[in-house]
């Protein structure tokens, strides 16, 4: 039984239901975990590994890199798995969930994650602010909750074996 720590960002919610789904499957496979925003965690010390994840907001994960910058030494030292969510994966193009996979990668250096991955999130216009409206109006983002709580669940149930806990 390993200890691990599901470390997310989320301005509206939507991440963190994915985080917590998340925290659900890695303790129904036996393991301890806490699942905690960014924000209030003061210590990764004492965790066997480490999962964080964050919303993309204007081409940016959420927090992760502060977090990241925070606590760098330690995440090195133990294994490592991160996830952002975003609207990139809907896209027509497969260039935006590349750019987007590129834009998590580039975030998390130096660190090398042993899993990595990008997840639909959820556009609920009654949660932005009018600005976040307008402009989500302007680029024409799809509207509605894209999470596919499958593969969300898939994915989680992989990593303790990927983590080597
Ligand atoms: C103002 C705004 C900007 C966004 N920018 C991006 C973006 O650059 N790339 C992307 O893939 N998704 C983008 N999204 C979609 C969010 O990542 C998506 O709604 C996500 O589920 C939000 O997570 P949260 O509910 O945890 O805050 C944006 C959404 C808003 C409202």
């Amino acid at each position: 039984m390993a200890r691990i720590l599901v470390a997310y960002a989320s301005k509206k919610g939507s991440t963190a239901e994915i985080a917590q789904a998340m925290g659900k499957e890695i303790r129904a496979a036996g393991h301890l975990v806490d699942v905690t925003e960014m924000k209030s965690v003061s210590s990764v010390g004492g965790y066997n590994a480490v999962v964080i994840g964050g919303p993309f907001y204007m081409g940016k994960v959420t927090d992760m890199g502060k977090f990241i910058g925070r606590y760098r030494d330690a995440l090195a030292k133990v294994p490592l798995a991160a996830f952002a969510v975003g609207l990139a994966p809907l896209g027509k193009d497969p260039a935006d969930k590349e750019n987007a996979m590129k834009k998590l990668q580039k975030t998390l250096e130096p660190l090398t994650p042993v899993a990595m991955t990008i997840f639909a999130g959820r556009l609920d216009p009654a949660k932005l602010s009018w600005f976040q409206k307008w402009i989500t109006q302007k680029v024409k983002s799809p509207v509605g909750d894209f999470r596919d709580w499958t593969a969300i669940a898939a994915w989680a149930r992989e990593l303790p074996a990927k983590m080597g806990v």
